[in-house]
């Protein structure tokens, strides 16, 4: 740790804790940033789209979803079996996705679950669940939530709202270099496709829309590197932070 970052990170320890929600386009780096940004302010790091996810996986194991399509009757008669809670990984220091009791924090990350995380996102009733549970993680305050609609919907009255966007060509890359970095199947057409195709019904959708909070501020990090991006929060956290 550099020494302007470590007594950025002491100083801003002592602030009042604010709710931060940083949304936007997926394999925009979002949760890489979300999670550098609450490490550094020792704030609660939330992955909405692991609830979304965690959801899906539920719906796939029943056979409620496939091929990028959900019974959406069926999904909402198994909701109130579905039980979403984080345990803290003491070794990365981050929260992984317990589904029933279950670890799921890899399996929710697999491609069967990015192809049909969209259909099961789009019907309300899950939305009105995830969204519930949300706001009652995040009611201290002091947290970052990462997702689409977290400055919108869930928490339209945060202090500080992000939208992160970055050129379809350097997500497919990145999300494609994250699944071989991981030793997933990786097939660079396919998940251009996926992103393409979420793109399209995470904007377009009825319910919550993926847009941009009037409020929020963007940050295109196409040709920002993580420490680039660190240094752009660190201004921002503290123009913020003294009302400007
Ligand atoms: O961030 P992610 O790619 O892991 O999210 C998975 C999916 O969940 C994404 O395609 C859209 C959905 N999602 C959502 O609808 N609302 C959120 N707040 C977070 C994710």
């Amino acid at each position: 740790m550099n020494l302007f970052r470590y007594n950025f990170a002491a100083r801003m320890k002592k602030k009042k804790k604010i709710t931060i929600t940083v949304d936007g386009y997926s394999s925009c780096g979002k949760s890489t940033f979300a999670k550098a940004i609450a490490s550094e302010l020792d704030y609660l790091y939330i992955d909405s789209g692991a609830m979304y996810r965690a959801v899906t996986l539920y719906c796939l194991r029943r056979g409620y979803v496939s091929r990028g399509v959900a019974d959406a009757g069926s999904v909402v008669s198994l909701l109130p079996e579905i039980s979403i809670t984080f345990l803290l990984n003491r070794e990365t220091g981050f929260n992984e996705t317990v589904l029933n009791g279950e670890n799921v924090e890899r399996e929710i990350r697999d491609r069967a679950v990015s192809d049909n995380v969209s259909a099961v996102s789009t019907i309300p009733e899950v939305r009105r669940k995830l969204v519930e549970l949300q706001r009652e993680i995040g009611a201290g305050g002091g947290i970052v939530m990462d997702g689409r609609d977290i400055g919108t919907v869930v928490f339209p009255e945060a202090e500080l709202k992000i939208f992160m966007t970055a050129t379809p060509e350097v997500r497919a890359r990145r999300r494609y270099l994250e699944l071989l970095g991981k030793g997933l199947p990786a097939d660079y057409a396919a998940v251009e496709k996926n992103i393409n195709d979420r793109d399209r019904i995470d904007s377009s959708r009825e319910v919550s829309p993926l847009r941009r909070a009037d409020d929020a501020v963007v940050l295109d990090n196409s040709n920002m590197t993580p420490a680039e991006q660190m240094v752009w929060f660190r201004k921002l956290y503290t123009q913020t932070l003294n009302g400007s």
